[in-house]
């Protein structure tokens, strides 16, 4: 029996995505032209690297390293500011799949102007990571405070009126307050999750290895962490999901839809690999559903709960 067509069209927030496999934020830097060239594989969507009002350098480098199942990142958000983004987002919207613009700020106020670049040069939707630390309260995430995430979406989305997604931070103690934070002020997806919280030492230097001695860790390491907020998101709250963490291969992706993510994100795979890791991700997809006699993608989504 010839095997079963299968539809992999993921509909999420008004936007409507060819398949589920989005490129997560930052992997591949700031370059338009990149990410135009990214659209063009198998990819239902791209996402710029956030950028925020003004050009940032980032952190002293070593500002990644490899760990035991992933990498430890500290980049310091590196970015040519929100003027300059304006140009990579048009670029980049030449591949033909929608663009999401990835933004954060220090303070409200940035994230609106931030919000605004992004909306004048035509992003698809809006990403807000929310992952940088809140200049009032040096070294704790604006994403680890509901009231905040609450004021920063609210200022997007005043100034962006296509879908706007919050991206969550792990290194929370209820993930599920700080999504319902943001569905309260006007978010409609959540993305889970940025990077776990993380350290790593050299034993000869007896110093944090990385310049910004914490990072962020990636990869596989943090699969089922991402996996498991992913998990509870869908139990408490209404608004769809795109899982992110430790993807690299067809049934990490499906893992993430049985809990309940309505798309998924992938970034650390693309450091050691080339860009056929989302043709071989969105075939082996489509080879399951087919297999277990499903037809449309949506038919699996959360089923992992019942
Ligand atoms: C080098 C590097 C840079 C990143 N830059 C960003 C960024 O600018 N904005 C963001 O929201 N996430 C950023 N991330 C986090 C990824 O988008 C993603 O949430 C995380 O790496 C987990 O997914 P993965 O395991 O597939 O990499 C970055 C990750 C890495 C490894």
């Amino acid at each position: 029996m010839p095997p079963t067509k299968v539809d992999l069209t993921s509909r999420l927030a008004g936007l409507s995505l060819r398949n589920p496999l989005i490129l997560a934020s930052g992997i591949l830097g700031s370059s338009g032209a990149m990410l135009r060239e990214v659209a063009r594989e198998c990819v239902g969507a791209v996402t710029t690297k956030s950028f925020g009002t003004t050009a940032r350098e980032g952190y002293q480098g070593p500002v990644i390293t490899e760990v035991a199942a992933g990498y430890l990142n500290s980049l310091g958000l590196p970015n040519p500011g929100s003027e300059q983004m304006k140009a990579e987002i048009k670029e980049a919207r030449k591949g033909g799949v929608p663009v999401i613009a990835s933004i954060y700020g220090f303070t409200e106020e940035e994230y609106g102007v931030a919000a605004t670049a992004a909306q004048d040069a035509g992003a698809d939707a809006l990403e807000l990571n929310v992952s940088c630390p809140h200049v009032e309260e040096v070294g704790l995430e604006i994403g680890r405070d509901p009231d905040l995430v609450a004021r920063v979406t609210s200022a997007s989305r005043s100034k962006f009126n296509r879908p706007l997604i919050v991206k969550l931070s792990p290194n929370v103690g209820d993930i599920v307050e700080i999504a319902e934070a943001a569905a309260g002020a006007g978010a409609e997806a959540i993305t889970a999750v940025n990077t776990v919280r993380a350290i790593a030492i050299d034993v000869e230097m007896r110093r944090p290895i990385l310049g910004g001695r914490f990072g962020g860790l990636s990869g596989p390491a943090i699969k089922p962490i991402a996996l498991r907020c992913v998990y509870e998101l869908y139990e408490k709250i209404s608004l769809p999901i795109i899982g992110c963490g430790g993807i690299t291969g067809w049934q990490d992706a499906v893992e993430y839809l049985l809990a309940g993510a309505s798309a998924v994100q992938i970034g650390s795979a693309l450091v050691s690999r080339d860009f056929s890791v989302f043709k071989e991700i969105s075939e082996g997809l489509g080879a399951y559903l087919s297999r277990h006699g499903y037809t449309r993608l949506e038919e699996i989504v959360g089923i992992a709960h019942a």
